[in-house]
C-alpha cells in the first residue's frame, strides 16, 4: 500500500477498506509520512465524505493507535462529556464538578481549541499550575480518590487523531462531519469511558451552521456509536450566540466558579448546564425524571458542594483552590474598556462568531499551531439577548493588552450586536436530544 494512491482513492470519492484506514493511520503514528500528505488526505476526506461503515472504521482504527485506559476499578456509569465546539463554551467546567459532586465518575478527556472554538484545556491553563497531562494510572487513581479528572489525552491516548487534530484548524478541515464525529468518539473509546453525552452545536460560532446539519451530524456519531457498541446520546443545542457573558479564558473559569458558587441562576450557562446534569442523572439511574434531578442539583449547588468539588479537583491538578475566592491570582489583563450601547433597545441578538473573531483579535484563540494563546483577554458581554439597554450604558467590556487589537476587536463586537424597539421572542436552546429514548428525558 501506498500513502499517496490512498490520497488519490480519496481525492476521486472511493471508499476506503478498513485496511487502507490502518494503513493510514499507521503512517502517522510511525511517522512515515509528512504533515503535507496527512492534510491532502484531510482534504480529501473534507470534499468528499466518508461512508458510515468507513467512518466508524475511523473511529475504531484511531481509538486503537494507543492504549486503552482501563477503568474496570470503578464501578458504575463513568461519563464524559463532550462538545462540538463554541465560543464562551464554559460547561465542562461548570458541569463535571456539579456531576462528581453528585456521586456521578467523570473522565473528561478535553483539547485545545479548533478553528474558532476556544478548548476547555486552553481555558484551565489559565489557572495557573493547573496540570492536564497525566497517564492511565494518575487518572485511574485521581477518580477512585475524588470521582472526576479533566485532563488532556495522554501520550498514547489515540495519537493517531491527536496529530489529524493538530493539523485541522490549519487546513481548514475542522468542520468535516466524519473527521469530527470519529475524532470525539475514538477519544472517548480510547480513555475507556462507559457512558458519553455529546453537545452537537449549530449556528454562528461552530462548525455545524444550521440544525439540521447538527442533526445530521447527530445522527452518524449516534449511528457510529450503535456500531461500536458504545452508549451515546448526543444533544443538538444553539450556538447562534455565545454561550453565558464571559468569552475568553480566565473570564470564562471565572464565570464557572460563579456559576459553582451559585450566584448565577439562569441564563443560558446555568440552563444547559442543569440541562446536562439532570439527563446525566437520569440516565445514570440516580433520578426517574429530569425534573427531580435537577431539584437535586441545585441543593447540591446551593450547599456549596459543587464548588467543594471544583476545589479538590483544582488540589489534585497541582493548582491552587484559593483562586477560587481571589481572582487577582489569574493572569490579568494590563486594561478593559467599556463599551456603550450607540441606542436604546432590546438586544435582539449577538453573533457569536463576530465575538469569536474580537477574542482572536485580542489573541485569546489561536487558530494556527504556533501562536501564544493570552489567557488574559476576553469580552464580557453585560448585555445580553432579551435585554434592554440604554444609550449609552456599557453594552460589553473588553479586557486586552493591546490597543490597536482593542480597536479592531471592538469593531467586531459592535457588528455582532443587533439592537431594536421590540423584545424579542425567548428562544430555545435544547433543539433535539438523539440516542436517548424520549420517556427517559
Ligand atoms: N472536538 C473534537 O474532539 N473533535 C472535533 O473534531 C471537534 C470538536
Amino acid at each position: 500500500m501506498n500513502f499517496i494512491d490512498l490520497i488519490e482513492k480519496k481525492k476521486q470519492g472511493k471508499n476506503h477498506t478498513k485496511e487502507e484506514i490502518k494503513y493510514i493511520s499507521d503512517s502517522i503514528c510511525n511517522g512515515s509520512v509528512s504533515d503535507a500528505q496527512i492534510s491532502a488526505w484531510l482534504m480529501a476526506v473534507c470534499f468528499n465524505g466518508m461512508s458510515i461503515q468507513e467512518t466508524a472504521d475511523l473511529t475504531e482504527v484511531l481509538a486503537f493507535s494507543g492504549d486503552k485506559v482501563d477503568l474496570g476499578e470503578i464501578k458504575g456509569c463513568v461519563i464524559d462529556k463532550h462538545s462540538t465546539g463554541g465560543v464562551g463554551d464554559k460547561v465542562t467546567i461548570t458541569l463535571i464538578p456539579l456531576l462528581a459532586a453528585s456521586g456521578i465518575s467523570v473522565v473528561k478527556i478535553a483539547d485545545k481549541g479548533i478553528a474558532m472554538a476556544a478548548g476547555t484545556i486552553d481555558k484551565l491553563k489559565s489557572i495557573p499550575n493547573f496540570k492536564t497531562s497525566y497517564n492511565d494510572i494518575a487518572i485511574i487513581n485521581q477518580v477512585k480518590n475524588i470521582g472526576a479528572i479533566i485532563a488532556s489525552q495522554t501520550e498514547n491516548m489515540a495519537p493517531s487523531e491527536k496529530k489529524l487534530y493538530s493539523l485541522r484548524s490549519t487546513t481548514d478541515t475542522a468542520n468535516s462531519k466524519e473527521l469530527i464525529a470519529s475524532s470525539i468518539l475514538s477519544k472517548k473509546i480510547a480513555s475507556g469511558v462507559n457512558t458519553i453525552f455529546v453537545d452537537v452545536k449549530y449556528g454562528a460560532g461552530t462548525f455545524m451552521k444550521t440544525p439540521e446539519e447538527a442533526v445530521s451530524l447527530s445522527n452518524l456519531i449516534v449511528d457510529i456509536s450503535k456500531r461500536l457498541n458504545l452508549s451515546v446520546t448526543a444533544v443538538v443545542s444553539s450556538m447562534e450566540e455565545p454561550l453565558g457573558r464571559a468569552i475568553g479564558n480566565s473570564i470564562e473559569v471565572i464565570e464557572a466558579i460563579e456559576f459553582l458558587k451559585g450566584n448565577i441562576n439562569d441564563g443560558d450557562l446555568a440552563e444547559l448546564t442543569y440541562f446536562f446534569a439532570s439527563l446525566i442523572l437520569v440516565k445514570a439511574g440516580l433520578f426517574n425524571d429530569c425534573e427531580n434531578a435537577k431539584k437535586y442539583l441545585k441543593e447540591i449547588i446551593n450547599s456549596g458542594k459543587a464548588l467543594e468539588k471544583f476545589a479538590e479537583i483544582l488540589s489534585a491538578q497541582g493548582a491552587d483552590p484559593a483562586i477560587l475566592n481571589s481572582y487577582d491570582k489569574f493572569e490579568l489583563p494590563s486594561f478593559k474598556v467599556e463599551c456603550a450601547s450607540k441606542k436604546d433597545g432590546f438586544v435582539q441578538y449577538i453573533n457569536a462568531k463576530s465575538i469569536a473573531m474580537a477574542l482572536n483579535t485580542l489573541g485569546g484563540t489561536s487558530d494556527n499551531n504556533f501562536s501564544e494563546i493570552d489567557y488574559s483577554v476576553g469580552i464580557y458581554l453585560n448585555k445580553k439577548s432579551g435585554e434592554f439597554v440604554k444609550k449609552g450604558e456599557t453594552l460589553y467590556t473588553i479586557y486586552s493588552n493591546d490597543e490597536e487589537k482593542t480597536k479592531i476587536a471592538q469593531k467586531y463586537c459592535d457588528e455582532a450586536f443587533l439592537i431594536n424597539d421590540s423584545k424579542p421572542a425567548n428562544k430555545n436552546l435544547v433543539y433535539k436530544i438523539i440516542g436517548i429514548e424520549d420517556e427517559d428525558v
